[in-house]
């Protein structure tokens, strides 16, 4: 049995793969194109496990998709591969369009073609599991209920957008097609191995080498954070028990202010690695220019994952936002070869090892 995993060097993609490696002898394959956001070195303790392979290319490349489903014959398809990050979708949407609508799509494609052909056992059994965000369903006014999964869609930024599509394309896909998809929406996650461009990762590396903490406009909006673990084990839940065709939203109840957030942080960076001056992290704290077009509020319902799976996140937001700041602290060689790019030559090397072995 195997599983087929896209976008696996990536944040939330590489935390599912070190998880379910743990968990289970079933092999992951792992298509990741390694842009700026694939790591494999997060993926270091998986080199020489035979249930492991790993493949650099791009979920839009059909040739090379589609071997991999012949070859491997996965039983299901797990996608995390996407552009992002709302801020450098501002700044340049092409990458966007091009990887989480025409990559999605190309993917949806090479999938149905491999599906259609299996037996039937084979092929009722597959399932396409489409990971996207609660940023599909817009922003909440203060006084609104968290999103359900019947919430309308209503992006706001490129990025948004894009998920929005692609999520559109896996409904019409099952749909039309018969493709056996579900789609979930999650809220912030956070955690071990986050990119240092994300609002927490941010917050812990800046406040370390001392530089200052940038809180876009007021800092009054708010997200909803769940432990990037509790993210993977909905997944895993999903992929078990999830009814086809359907979405859930996946969400911790943790809905909290940015600036607050940053405050948290500050504080247990204070108690875990108190400044030589005795001054608060929370000084280096400052106020900069607003994100254009940024979404107030996000809040998601995650009651129909919890009743109709029976999934239920293991950590709140004090324990997993300790570990978090407790994990930086213990892994400043991760952080430093994301920031200086080195890990892109280790990439390199590491790379023609994990080619070999695929
Ligand atoms: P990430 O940016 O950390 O990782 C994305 C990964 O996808 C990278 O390894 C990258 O190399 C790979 N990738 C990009 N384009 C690709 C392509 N064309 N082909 C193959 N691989 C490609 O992202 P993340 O935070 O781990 O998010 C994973 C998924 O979860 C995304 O779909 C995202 O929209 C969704 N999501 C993220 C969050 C969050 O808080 N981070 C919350 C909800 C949903
Ligand atoms: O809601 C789920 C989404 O969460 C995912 O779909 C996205 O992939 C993920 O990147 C995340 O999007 P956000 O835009 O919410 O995350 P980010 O960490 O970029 O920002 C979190 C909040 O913090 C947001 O309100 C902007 C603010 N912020 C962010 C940065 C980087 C700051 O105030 N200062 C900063 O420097």
């Amino acid at each position: 049995m195997t599983l087929l995993v896209t976008g696996g060097a990536g944040f939330i993609g590489a935390n599912f793969v070190l998880d379910w490696l743990a968990e289970s002898a079933e092999c992951v394959v792992n298509l990741d194109k390694l842009t700026y956001a694939g790591n494999l070195e997060t993926l270091a303790s998986l080199q020489g496990n035979p249930h492991h392979v790993f493949v650099q290319g791009d979920i839009g490349d059909a040739a090379l998709v589609t071997q991999l489903l012949q070859t491997h014959q996965p039983r299901a398809l797990i996608n995390f591969a996407a552009e992002s990050h709302v801020d450098r979708s501002i700044h340049g949407p092409g990458e966007f369009i091009e990887t989480n609508i025409v990559g999605t799509f190309r993917l949806l494609e090479s999938v149905r073609g491999y599906w259609s052909a299996l037996p039937l056992a084979e092929k009722s059994a597959f399932r396409f599991l489409h990971v996207s965000t609660d940023e599909v369903y817009g922003s909440l006014a203060q006084h609104e209920p968290a999103f359900a999964e019947t919430h309308r869609y209503e992006p706001n930024s490129p990025y948004s957008a894009s998920k929005a599509a692609s999520d559109h394309l896996v409904r019409a896909w099952h749909h039309t097609y018969g493709l056996p998809v579900i789609t979930t929406n999650c809220s912030n996650n956070y955690g071990p191995f986050h990119f240092p461009e994300k609002l927490i990762p941010l917050m812990i590396v800046n406040a370390l080498a001392g530089k200052s903490l940038p809180v876009y406009g007021d800092g009054m909006q708010i997200r909803d954070w769940l432990y990037v673990k509790d993210h993977c084990s909905a997944i895993r839940r999903v992929l078990q028990v999830g009814r086809l065709g359907e979405t859930y939203n996946v969400g911790g109840w943790n809905e909290k202010p940015n600036l607050e957030i940053v405050h948290t942080v500050c504080k247990l960076l204070d108690e875990m690695r108190p400044k030589a001056d005795g001054s608060s992290y929370a000084t280096q704290i400052i106020s900069v220019t607003d994100r254009p077009g940024h979404d107030r509020r996000y809040a998601i319902d995650a009651r129909k994952l919890e009743q109709e799976l029976g999934w239920k996140p293991a950590e709140t937001f004090d324990t997993g936002i300790r570990k978090t700041v407790a994990w930086y602290l213990a892994h400043p060689e991760w952080v430093s070869n994301v920031q200086s790019g080195a890990y892109r030559d280790w990439v390199q090397k590491q790379y023609a090892v994990a080619e070999g072995a695929a």
